[in-house]
């Protein structure tokens, strides 16, 4: 044979046998896949999924702002004795054992394995993918820069360690995702600030915060790095699905993988997540902030109310709070502001966010009084988180993060940005769709008063009697005073 055709007849076998290879990886990836999905979707369709159960889980996607709801809302409905203990070592997390009523966690839907399931009510929020991607990266640079006012990254790693062990507390580093991608753009912010050192010179090339290279990871190499597509990308299709780089279920890292490998899998994962959205209490929406924030008010916030009325949830109960408190701990509480960093700014800011913990569960609390308390706690909680962000991203000057910046992103990059999220992006729209129904749903409930009724279970309305007529009331009230608003807003 002459080289030259030997050569093609190499290529040929080789073409085949990769051809065979990639059709069994594909097959292999479908099974796997596709019996997962199974699997899923075979738990009972919930019938009354209006109805709060037992147990709230609040599925908190990082970036969405669920830290709000968290601190305005359900603290002020739960007591810290109702709180889920949380421990971070999965195999001794057993919550069953204990009479929680409320968990709020990065964790995802896999979690619900180790959950009663038929009294678990879940709720989530949804952001935009783009805005999330955004925040993602800007929230991993601004605590990591955190670590700045150490003179190496060796004893930055020391010193968060010490701490850590000395306060006990939970820390963002400890909380998934983060607990990756602090670190990582940690070493990352060291590591060029040693090369500005050597090279004796601040000059920036560009003076576009994402693409500051001499200060920070461009946001197009972050985007493409393989942590980010392990655990940024579609991250709300997978923790909705049950199937994000911390899943409880270990065949989740397999059908993830075939996921990333087979885009057309990815079908299949977005099916489950939407059938998930469908049997939750409530969806969120980031963007749709104050509709999102009324909305939850008034399906969760009353239900927790009036189930907490009809358990008589007494006195004596909320006595006990101070000495198991130190043991109870949720994710949320600690997300995103707590990190222990030895910063006399960042300890006043700690301050401040703590008096909202102390504000505590108030007895006698109607939606109301929830929705004014809400809006004094949010306004207090932006301004620490503004603070916190300015104080942490000084020390990376001139870079800067703004909504004006974003703007200056390439259209490729947000091309590649939404690419990588095609699953968020259509679950996205899904949530949006759930949202519009549940709002307009919602609204209808609560102007029509006999179908408010609908909303608690009928044994309840029974044995709250008297309370109840007065919350029956207090809406009604609400509602009228309300009702201009609402018509505008449907
Ligand atoms: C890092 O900083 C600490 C504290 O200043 C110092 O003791 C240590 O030698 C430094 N390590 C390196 C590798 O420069
Ligand atoms: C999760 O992602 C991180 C970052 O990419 C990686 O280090 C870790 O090994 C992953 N864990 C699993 C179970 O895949
Ligand atoms: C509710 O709690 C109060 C005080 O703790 C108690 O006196 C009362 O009997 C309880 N009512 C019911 C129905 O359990
Ligand atoms: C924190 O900072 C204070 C001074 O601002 C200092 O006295 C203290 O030793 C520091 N603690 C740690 C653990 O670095
Ligand atoms: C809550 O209501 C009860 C009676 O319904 C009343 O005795 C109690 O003082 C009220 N507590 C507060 C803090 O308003
Ligand atoms: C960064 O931008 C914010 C406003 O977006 C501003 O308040 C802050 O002072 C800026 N920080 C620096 C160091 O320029």
């Amino acid at each position: 044979m002459a080289p030259s055709l030997k050569f093609a007849v190499l290529l040929m076998l080789l073409g085949l046998a990769n051809a065979s290879s990639i059709n069994q990886g594909f097959s292999h990836c479908e099974k796997i896949v596709k019996s997962w999905a199974i699997s899923s979707s075979e738990q009972e369709i919930k019938e009354d999924k209006h109805t709060l159960r037992d147990l709230l889980f609040f599925l908190h996607i990082p970036r969405t702002g669920g830290r709000t709801y968290f601190h305005c809302f359900l603290k002020k409905l739960y007591s810290n004795y109702e709180e889920c203990p949380r421990s971070y070592d999965k195999l001794r997390f057993n919550p069953s054992k204990q009479k929680c009523r409320l968990l709020v966690t990065h964790d995802d839907y896999s979690m619900m394995s180790k959950l009663p399931k038929e009294k678990t009510s879940v709720v989530t929020i949804l952001r935009n993918p783009i805005d999330r991607i955004f925040s993602t990266y800007e929230f991993s640079i601004e605590v990591a820069a955190r670590f700045l006012v150490h003179p190496n990254l060796t004893s930055a790693t020391k010193m968060s360690g010490r701490l850590r062990s000395k306060t006990r507390g939970v820390s963002t580093l400890d909380i998934w995702p983060w607990k990756y991608l602090v670190p990582w753009m940690r070493e990352d912010l060291f590591a060029r600030r040693d090369t500005r050192k050597i090279r004796g010179s601040n000059d920036v090339k560009s003076y576009n915060p994402y693409e500051m290279e001499e200060f920070v990871k461009p946001l197009h190499e972050y985007i493409n790095d393989p942590i980010a597509h392990d655990i940024i990308h579609n991250g709300a299709t997978y923790q909705i699905a049950g199937l994000t780089n911390n899943s409880y279920f270990m065949e989740a890292h397999e059908v993830r993988k075939c996921v990333h490998k087979y885009k057309a899998l990815g079908n299949d994962v977005l099916e489950v997540a939407k059938r998930r959205l469908d049997d939750m209490l409530y969806v969120g929406l980031t963007e749709d902030h104050k509709e999102s924030a009324t909305m939850f008010a008034h399906v969760v916030g009353a239900q927790v109310i009036s189930q907490a009325l009809a358990l008589n949830v007494s006195a004596d109960n909320v006595a006990d709070d101070k000495s198991g408190q130190s043991s109870l701990v949720s994710d949320s509480k600690h997300d995103e502001d707590d990190d222990h960093q030895n910063d006399s700014s960042d300890q006043k800011a700690n301050e401040v966010s703590s008096t909202d913990d102390m504000d505590g569960k108030n007895e006698n609390i109607t939606v109301e009084k929830l929705m004014d308390a809400y809006g004094d706690c949010i306004s207090s909680l932006r301004k620490t988180q503004t603070r916190r962000r300015i104080n942490s991203l000084k020390r990376i000057t001139p870079a800067n993060f703004s909504k004006e910046d974003r703007l200056k992103v390439p259209e490729v990059v947000l091309e590649q940005i939404r690419s990588l999220n095609d699953l968020d992006l259509e679950l996205y729209k899904y949530a949006q769709d759930i949202f519009a129904k549940q709002h307009k749903l919602t609204m209808q409930k609560l102007v029509n008063r006999g179908g408010l009724k609908n909303m608690v279970p009928s044994w309840r309305v029974l044995a709250l009697g008297t309370p109840f007529v007065i919350l029956v009331l207090v809406l009604y009230n609400v509602v009228k005073a309300r009702r201009r608003t609402w018509k505008v807003k449907i």
